[in-house]
């Protein structure tokens, strides 16, 4: 199966009521932990990498992984998504490469950073809107400005700074006819996120709410949406790791966000956590291993299971092959 749109998984998300894992990859152990994750729970999915992971990377290998995870997995609709585009250049390198969807984050200027105006957002992602579509790739925007700073790009903050106002939100989508909307509602990137369980102070499912009334039709987006599960941080720290006590966005309240149009859900806090305790435990336990795929199976292995719940969780699970998957070129043909 090739590369899909992600509008198409996301209007089958809405009409069976459940949410898609936007899952970031750096290179080919996590592809496959995902991918594994979607046939044992036949999942449709979302495979994201950030400007970071691509330069990591050096993109072309992350899209040739990309096409063999579409030829190993024929079952599986997959797209493939760049995370914070931080300009129209590099969602447009970004569309030319084949990824099938694209974010433009223009809430924040070119330097991933500065948080925008409205106008510049609305101008930036527009330009984005109408050349992806012109080629069948889907378009997410950001309004409103999210907490933490993941791979560089972030303003920083606690995410409650710069919280979504619902009013623009409707106006943004009016304006840019995105396909997809990341809001911000008091998340953010990374690991410490809440230093106890989030309440409404903190986490503004409210506002997710208000924003899905006053836009039941368009596809919402939880940036920062990792749990941070208290296990994993234990075998981190069991296994000599030094992480303070912190806490993520509680399944329940990803769930909540589900039944109020959430279609897309980032994840990437959580499979780092995985991989990393998994590596330290084999090299504590075993001092003397020094083939890396002594440690590198077993956190694939760790990294399956986390996304294997998520889609578990999300409502994805079971959905894979309800879908009859189009192509960005035959998607084209939807937006004129
Ligand atoms: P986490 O850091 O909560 O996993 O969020 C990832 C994300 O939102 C990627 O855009």
């Amino acid at each position: 199966m090739p590369l899909v749109s992600m509008r198409q998984l996301l209007d089958e998300a809405a009409k069976g009521g459940y949410g898609v894992g936007a899952f970031n990859v750096n290179n080919m152990e996590q592809i496959q932990a995902i991918m594994e994750a979607a046939r044992e729970s036949n999942s449709p999915v979302i495979i994201q990498a950030s400007r970071g992971a691509r330069s990591y990377s050096q993109d072309k290998f992350l899209y040739h992984l990309m096409l063999a995870a579409a030829e190993l997995y024929p079952e599986i609709p997959l797209v493939m998504h760049l995370d914070h585009g931080n300009s129209v250049e590099t969602c447009k390198s970004a569309i030319d490469l084949g990824f099938t969807s694209v974010m433009m984050d223009g809430s924040l200027m070119p330097d991933g950073k500065t948080p925008s105006s409205f106008e510049y957002n609305v101008k930036a992602t527009r330009e984005v809107v109408e050349l992806a579509h012109a080629k069948g790739v889907t378009v997410e925007g950001e309004i409103g400005v999210l907490g933490g700073i993941e791979d560089g790009h972030g303003a920083g903050g606690t995410g409650l700074e710069h919280v979504t106002d619902p009013e623009q939100a409707v106006e943004f989508v009016e304006k840019t006819r995105v396909d997809a909307l990341a809001i911000a509602i008091g998340t953010s990137h990374g690991a410490y996120k809440f230093t106890k369980k989030p309440d409404g102070s903190v986490l503004k499912m409210d506002v997710l709410i208000k924003i899905h009334q006053r836009l039941p039709k368009t596809h919402l987006v939880m940036h920062g949406s990792s749990s941070v599960p208290k296990d994993l941080q234990d075998v981190i720290n069991q296994y000599g790791g030094k992480l303070k006590p912190t806490w993520g966005v509680p399944v329940e309240e990803i769930q909540l966000g589900i039944r109020n149009g959430v279609r897309k859900i980032n994840v990437d806090t959580d499979n780092r956590l995985a991989i990393t305790g998994a590596i330290r435990k084999v090299l504590a336990e075993s001092p003397d291993k020094f083939d890396p795929r002594d440690y590198m199976k077993p956190a694939r292995d760790a990294m399956r299971e986390v996304c294997k719940a998520r889609m578990k969780q999300f409502g994805q699970a079971g959905n894979a092959g309800k879908i009859k998957p189009a192509t960005c070129k035959e998607f084209a043909k939807m937006y004129t």
